[in-house]
């Protein structure tokens, strides 16, 4: 399903989160070596990107490196390093062409100086883009940000900033990494896993899943707009009846 056909392009998802997975079974698959399948990825990435663009995703927002990923060989952490630096400077110019937007969530301050300075650089060069925010989770860990938002609210209380009654979901939702970006309607993970790994736990409360079985590197254009189908043919209930929702439109 490659043709916008089947979709209705008045009920697109304005912000859409992907689990990027399975470059490393990719590679494998194809008898390359794991980095060969993270570049691969980044081809993905940018197919993706393109067709978001196109229906009017407005927020795009892809876990490129957990907290966690720092366990993997060092080689492979090095790789995906250098690729990152790599990929923002051949990408930049077309971010600009495009109107995408370079934002980041996740402990930036923990990766590598030279990524912190690209990331910076390209934030920075294309931040006044208004067709699509790109959100490139680096580093990132929901638990994490989580932990941080509670360090920091509990810091604002003893210095009687404000008292614990002015405490709400939106207030927490303010001091996460993901402030001023909406809660993503739709999260996709490739590579046939069925877990959260970790990503958005807070801004997923209402999110419908899809799980695909390819691996990322096959992800592109008809995988999206598909994935966008089966989220159009949901009902999304927040708690209420079928019936309820049915009036309300
Ligand atoms: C996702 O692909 C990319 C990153 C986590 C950086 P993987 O590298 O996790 O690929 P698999 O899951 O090992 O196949
Ligand atoms: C999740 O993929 C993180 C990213 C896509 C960056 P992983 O491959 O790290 O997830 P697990 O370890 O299989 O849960
Ligand atoms: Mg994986």
């Amino acid at each position: 399903m490659s043709d916008l056909s089947h979709i209705d392009l008045n009920n697109i998802p304005e912000h859409i989160a992907i689990i990027m997975d399975g470059n490393g079974r990719w590679a494998k698959s194809h008898g390359e070596d794991r980095l060969f399948g993270h570049s691969k990825g980044v081809d993905a990435v940018r197919e993706t990107l393109k067709t978001a663009r196109e229906l009017n995703v407005k927020f795009l927002t892809l876990y490129a490196f957990s907290t966690e990923n720092w366990n993997r060989p060092q080689k492979e952490v090095e790789g995906l390093m250098n690729l990152l630096v790599l990929s923002l400077a051949n990408e930049i110019d077309e971010m600009n062409e495009n109107g995408v937007r370079l934002q980041t969530i996740g402990n930036i301050e923990g990766m590598p100086k030279e990524c912190q300075e690209s990331l910076r650089d390209a934030i920075d060069k294309t931040k006044s883009n208004k067709e699509i925010t790109l959100v490139l989770a680096l580093n990132y860990s929901s638990k994490w940000e989580i932990t941080e938002m509670v360090k920091t609210l509990s810091n604002k209380i003893k210095n009687k900033e404000i008292s614990e009654s002015e405490i709400t979901d939106d207030l927490i939702s303010d001091h996460l990494t993901t402030r001023r970006i909406p809660d993503p309607e739709l999260l996709i993970r490739t590579s046939g896993e069925r877990r959260v790994s970790n990503f958005l736990l807070w801004q997923i409360a209402y999110t419908e899943f899809v799980f695909l079985d390819i691996f990322w590197p096959d992800f592109g254009r008809s995988q999206l707009i598909e994935a966008i189908y089966d989220f159009q043919n949901r009902e999304r209930r927040f708690g209420m009846v079928s019936e309820q929702i049915n009036t309300i439109e």
